[in-house]
């Protein structure tokens, strides 16, 4: 008998929907199994923020640490001055966390209408870096609300955080179709741009069979959309990586499908799942979220727990479901419920 001790924050608007659609799946993808599922539910969020003034307390840090991984919703609240809960509950996990791969795979599954006229075959794996680059907080305002002020926002790239994240696209382009593309903007951001493109060459020197890539991140945006198919593995860093993958998900299908794991890959510290959408607070409410993201977010966390066969049961009872649902919007629950019917079936 093994153990998956969760833990589950549902947090903002349309989290609080998708999450218990994705944890009924899990359940039905481990019964049968020898492993013992123990979720705790952590109240983070715009609730929590307003009763207490706190976004994620030190004693809520430390009991989620001693989890296996964590099962997230979604942060934000219009409510909430923004960023407050964005960096102060969601950044600060990852960071404390050393989330630095955000993995982010991209597939066009059959049967899912894409908006592009004709996409190919869609499937390549966004790593994107999870604890550096222009998320870190490293700037400041001077001279506020004058019409001297300024504002900066300075880009974090350290040679040990690129090389590990970089690293880890070479293995996964490794064991897919071999090629890996850098995305960056060497010709603006020269300092940030040099290392990436050094550090690439460098651990790439290792990995003589992967076909290395490189594009700005302008002219990607358009090969995203004019030939999604030539990608397979692309790594790049924080911000460019964040608005690449809501691209990957309009492209493959809507932001309702797209998962993503925050990674840490030595096992020091639980890794965290979570779809890449937001807490969408212009449907929150509704019942009419999809929860799929939520939902192939916990197959990769049952990835990262190697209980890879749980995993492929959600995968392809999601592929079940996409392939029998005629257009038309589904409610959230309606979603869940067929896909855990899928996985026992
Ligand atoms: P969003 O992803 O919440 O919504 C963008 C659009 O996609 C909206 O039209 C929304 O209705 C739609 N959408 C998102 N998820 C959907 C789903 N599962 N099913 C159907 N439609 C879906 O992005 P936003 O509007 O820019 O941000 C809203 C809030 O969420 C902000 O506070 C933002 O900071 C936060 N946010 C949090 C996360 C996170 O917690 N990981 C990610 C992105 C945004
Ligand atoms: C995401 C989100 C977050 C990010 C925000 C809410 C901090 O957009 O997970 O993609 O920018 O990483
Ligand atoms: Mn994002």
């Amino acid at each position: 008998m093994s153990s998956l001790n969760l833990a589950v924050i549902p947090g903002d608007g349309i989290g609080q929907e998708v999450i218990p659609e994705a944890l009924k799946v899990l359940q039905a993808a481990l019964e049968g199994t020898d492993v013992q599922l123990t979720t705790e539910e952590y109240d983070l969020g715009a609730r929590r923020w307003h009763a207490t003034g706190e976004a994620l307390p030190d004693e809520d840090m430390e009991a989620l640490a001693q989890h296996d991984a964590i099962l997230l919703g979604a942060v934000g609240d219009p409510s909430v001055p923004s960023g407050v809960l964005e960096r102060g509950l969601l950044l600060r996990l990852r960071f404390a966390f050393q989330h630095y791969v955000n993995l982010r795979p991209t597939v066009l599954l059959p049967n899912v209408p894409s908006p592009l006229a004709d996409p190919g075959e869609v499937d390549f794996l966004v790593v994107r870096e999870g604890t550096e680059g222009m998320y870190v907080g490293n700037g400041g305002t001077m001279r506020e609300g004058t019409a001297d002020e300024v504002a900066t926002e300075v880009s974090l790239n350290t040679a040990l955080g690129v090389e590990r994240v970089v690293r880890y696209a070479f293995e996964q382009a490794q064991a897919r179709r071999k090629r890996l593309t850098l995305v960056h903007k060497h010709n603006v951001l020269v300092h940030a741009g040099h290392l990436w493109r050094r550090i690439t060459d460098e651990v790439g020197a290792e990995y003589p069979e992967v076909e290395v890539d490189y594009k700005h991140i302008d002219a990607m945006m358009i090969h995203l959309v004019d030939s999604p198919s030539r990608f397979d593995v692309i790594v790049t860093d924080n911000l460019f990586g964040d608005i690449i993958t809501d691209l990957a998900g309009a492209i493959s299908g809507g932001i309702g499908l797209s998962a993503s794991g925050n990674l840490n890959p030595s096992g020091d510290f639980p890794s965290m799942f979570e779809p890449v959408h937001g807490s969408a607070p212009d449907i929150a409410g509704q019942g009419i979220a999809d929860p799929t993201a939520a939902i192939l977010s916990a197959a990769l966390l049952l990835d990262s727990r190697g209980l890879t066969d749980a995993a492929e049961r959600i995968r392809s009872a999601v592929h079940a479901d996409l392939a029998a649902t005629a257009p038309g919007t589904r409610s959230t629950t309606d979603v869940g419920d067929a896909i855990a019917a899928a996985v026992r079936a």
